[in-house]
Parts: structure tokens; sequence; C-alpha cells
């Protein structure tokens, strides 16, 4: 294993037990920008100890976290990026819920190397290096062999400014309802995406997600075998403005749907 990847291992696991210490405490939330968009002291606790950690070895590398933003370090510009959630199901956590995960990866030239996605209340802990495999703790991580639509079972997650529909993505949700197809929404894409690297899901999209939610887990639902795309099939990168990650079996299908409800609706049919 790479060092980066062994120390972006140790990094999670830390910051999973920060995360584990403080919750179901009284800690401070404030808002951010956008309704119910929340904030909690340990998300900020979490990514101090994230970036200060990964510095101390890696002194070199530029930082892309969720609640600092980006921080070009000492100006090199080397190409290497720390992608960090430091608290991937924030809503989640300020509420008690149990469902929630840590997530950081290695970018450089749009290649993600490394990827781990750490959910310390199962103490499972989920990586992937480029070429490499993708792991749960020690066991290799293979994606599902369901190759139809309507046997998946699936996971999707919606943006904080879903009350404008944004992508008709509460209509893409009601068409998949209306097949009978049982869809989760966890509140945390990180781990979203994670499931579908372990086969716990056949499918994953959603709209508006951010390079930090996605980054690990894209990396994980690729050396796992499966399949990462735009809902139109297009190639993604981190940055796009929506995702589909599937076992790859029943990609083309969900890519149709996810489209032609968009399309429906705006032809107004
Ligand atoms: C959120 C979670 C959630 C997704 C939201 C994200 P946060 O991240 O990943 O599953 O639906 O769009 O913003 O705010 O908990 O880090
Ligand atoms: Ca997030
Ligand atoms: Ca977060």
């Amino acid at each position: 294993m790479e060092e980066y990847t062994q120390k972006a291992i140790e990094t999670a696991k830390g910051a999973g037990n920060i995360l584990l210490e403080g919750f179901g405490s009284s800690f401070k939330i404030t808002n951010k920008e956008g309704k119910n968009n929340l904030v909690t002291e340990y998300d900020n606790r979490s990514e101090e100890f994230i970036i200060e950690n990964l510095k101390k070895h890696f002194p070199e590398f530029s930082f892309l976290a969720e609640e600092s933003g980006l921080s070009l370090n000492n100006g090199q510009k080397n190409g290497y990026f720390w992608v960090i959630d430091p608290l991937d199901g924030t809503v989640n956590y300020a509420h008690n819920l149990p469902i929630f995960s840590v997530s950081i990866a290695l970018v450089k030239n749009r290649e993600i190397l490394c990827g781990v996605i750490y959910n310390p209340i199962l103490d499972e802990l989920f990586y992937a290096e480029n070429g490499k495999g993708a792991y749960l703790n020690a066991s290799k991580l293979i994606v599902s062999k369901c190759d139809k639509l309507d046997n998946s079972f699936l996971v999707t997650g919606f943006p904080y400014n879903i009350d404008s529909n944004p992508g008709h993505c509460v209509d893409q949700f009601v068409q998949m309802l209306k097949r009978g197809i049982p869809v989760r929404r966890l509140g945390s894409a990180a781990l979203d995406l994670a499931y579908v690297a372990a086969g716990r899901f056949d499918g994953f999209w959603e709209i508006n997600l951010n390079p930090w939610d996605v980054a690990a887990g894209v990396l994980l639902v690729l050396e796992a075998g499966g399949k990462v795309t735009q809902y139109n099939n297009a190639p993604y990168w981190i940055t796009d403005n929506n995702i589909l990650a599937t076992n790859g079996l029943i990609h083309e299908e969900l890519s149709q749907t996810l489209n032609s409800c968009y399309l429906e609706i705006n032809n107004g049919i």
C-alpha cells in the first residue's frame, strides 16, 4: 500500500474517533448557506485534525476541504490535492442518527489516487487505491450482480435546495418509487457510494454534490468493478453536477430512466 493511503487511513480513523467522542453530546450547531444545511462543531474539529495530520506527513500537498475550502500549500501547486469531507452526514449527526462518515481522497491531474471512507459507528473502513482494488477492512470488495433495474436496490440523496426540485430530482425519485423499486436515502453520499462498491446497493444517483462528497467513493466503486458516469452516461469527473454510480449491469437502464424523466417533464408530458 502507498504511504499516502496508509496515512489517509490512519487520519480517517482518528477523525472518526473524534466524531464518535462528540456523537450524542450537546455540541454547537449552526446554519450554513441554504435551508437545513447545518454545521456542527465536530465538522470543524474533524477537519482541523485531518488537515493538521496530513500536512505533517505531506507538507507539499494542497487541500480542498468542505469547511475551510481550497488551500494551495506553500503555493507550490505540485498537483496533489487532498479532497476532504470531515463529516459526511452532518444532518444525521446533528440529530443523533448514527449514519455518517469521514471521506478522504488524494487527487492528482484528474486522477483519484486513493480513497478512504470511514464509518466510526460500525468501525467499517472502506478504501481503494488506483489499480489495486477496493477493500472493506481486510476483505476485497466487488459490486453486486443484479442485472435488472426492476429487481434492484437503490440509494439516492437530495441537495439542500431540494425545495426548488433541481434537475427534477424529486420527480426522478417518485418515478422509481412508482415502479416499485426500493430506494433508500441514507444522508451520507460517501457511504452511499461505499455501499455500491460493497454490493449492498446496486446503484446510486444524486445531483449537486461537491467533490468532497464523492472523490473517495467514486474510486471505491470503480475499483470494485462498478461504473460511474453522469446521468446521461457521459464521462464523469468529481466536479460534475450529477453522478450515477452502479454495478455496471443496470447502468444503461438507470441512465435511461433518469434521463427520460427529465425529458418527459421538460416536454410537458
Ligand atoms: C451531504 C450528504 C447527503 C447529500 C447532501 C450532502 P454533508 O453532505 O452527503 O447525503 O444528500 O447533498 O451535502 O453536508 O452531510 O457533508
Ligand atoms: Ca458531504
Ligand atoms: Ca460534510
